[in-house]
């Protein structure tokens, strides 16, 4: 029998609690995250679209989904959605912004204590049964961390820093001062003076390999690189090369143009620490990112004003 209730997909896995309170709402739920070959087969009633990053919203998507209306992101980043495409369907795109700031913030000063602390290889050693105790390593205490982007996750990191005494600056074409302590800096001084460049901005088509051989030029020799944002803002074969050079001591990369990555040369380098992808993948951060973008679906549901719209060009809000 047909229900005249709107047809909400779930596309991607996303917290099973979330998912719960959604099918206890007015709207019929097909979740196919377990199965995406049953996307195609689901799209055409659609009315909402839950996803992660797996599922490429793209214009193929939107004119496979005629009835579409909302696409709920549970997660910050919006690159996999055609925002563009959407405006010109009139398809609402909401996300939940402030889901993953704590979890992303604290692997941040992780990988700067691992980086700075020369840890990593020192596990390693001794996990290989060598017990080396030379001098090495450096305190967080006194370095720079200079910002790409200083959004949310950026200002939380930053908060972090203060308590372990180091300092500062950004890089953020839409941020013109700050009230916490950071100084805001051209892109080439945050480059000259940061002992770790940390990157936090959403991808464009403006900042893709922002990160390239010119810019690892201009970092201080010996500096790290951490990139907890998007692949694409750097470019890995530069970044490769700076670290064969010594330009760049070490990096952690949480993101890869590719994922997973093909660049094993990059994943592999003994100065690299490389994790999937997991920087909003905690517990909470996952717990709070379902039941933001399903309080976003109900509310829509019920015709309510919509907490985290995304504008999109040119299209509905
Ligand atoms: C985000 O944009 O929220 C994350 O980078 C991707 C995710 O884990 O959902």
């Amino acid at each position: 029998m047909m229900s005249s209730q709107r047809h909400v997909v779930v596309a991607d896995p996303i917290d099973a609690a979330a998912v719960a309170r959604l099918r206890s709402g007015p709207c019929v739920v097909d979740d196919v995250s377990a199965d995406p070959s049953r996307l195609a087969e689901v799209l055409p009633t659609a009315w909402g679209l839950v996803v992660r990053s797996r599922t490429k919203v793209d214009a193929k998507l939107f004119a496979s989904a005629p009835q579409l209306k909302l696409v709920a992101r549970a997660g910050v980043g919006v690159d996999n959605v055609d925002l563009a495409a959407a405006g010109a369907h009139a398809v609402t795109v909401v996300n939940a912004p402030a889901a993953a700031t704590v979890s992303v913030a604290e692997l941040s000063v992780t990988f700067y204590l691992l980086l700075v602390r020369g840890l990593l290889p020192k596990v390693n050693s001794t996990r290989g049964g060598k017990w080396e105790r030379g001098t090495s390593g450096h305190e967080l205490a006194g370095r720079t961390v200079g910002f790409i982007g200083y959004g949310r996750i950026a200002r939380e990191v930053a908060q972090r820093l203060v308590p372990f005494g180091a300092t500062s600056v950004a890089f953020d074409p839409f941020v013109t001062s700050t009230t916490d302590g950071t100084s805001i800096v051209p892109l080439d001084e945050l480059l000259a003076r940061s002992d770790i460049v940390s990157v936090h901005a959403a991808l464009t088509p403006e900042n893709h390999h922002l990160l390239n051989a010119a810019a690892f030029a201009k970092m201080r020799r010996g500096a790290f690189l951490v990139n907890v944002a998007r692949g694409a803002l750097v470019d890995e074969a530069a970044l490769l090369a700076a670290l064969g050079s010594g330009q760049v001591a070490g990096a952690a990369l949480d993101v890869f143009e590719e994922e997973p990555p093909m660049n094993r040369a990059l994943v592999e380098h003994p100065n690299v620490i490389a994790t999937p992808h997991l920087g909003a993948s905690t517990h909470e951060a996952q717990s709070r990112a379902g039941a933001d973008v399903v309080d976003e679906v109900l509310r829509a549901l019920a015709g309510e004003p919509l907490r985290y719209p995304v504008p999109t060009p040119g299209g509905a809000r």
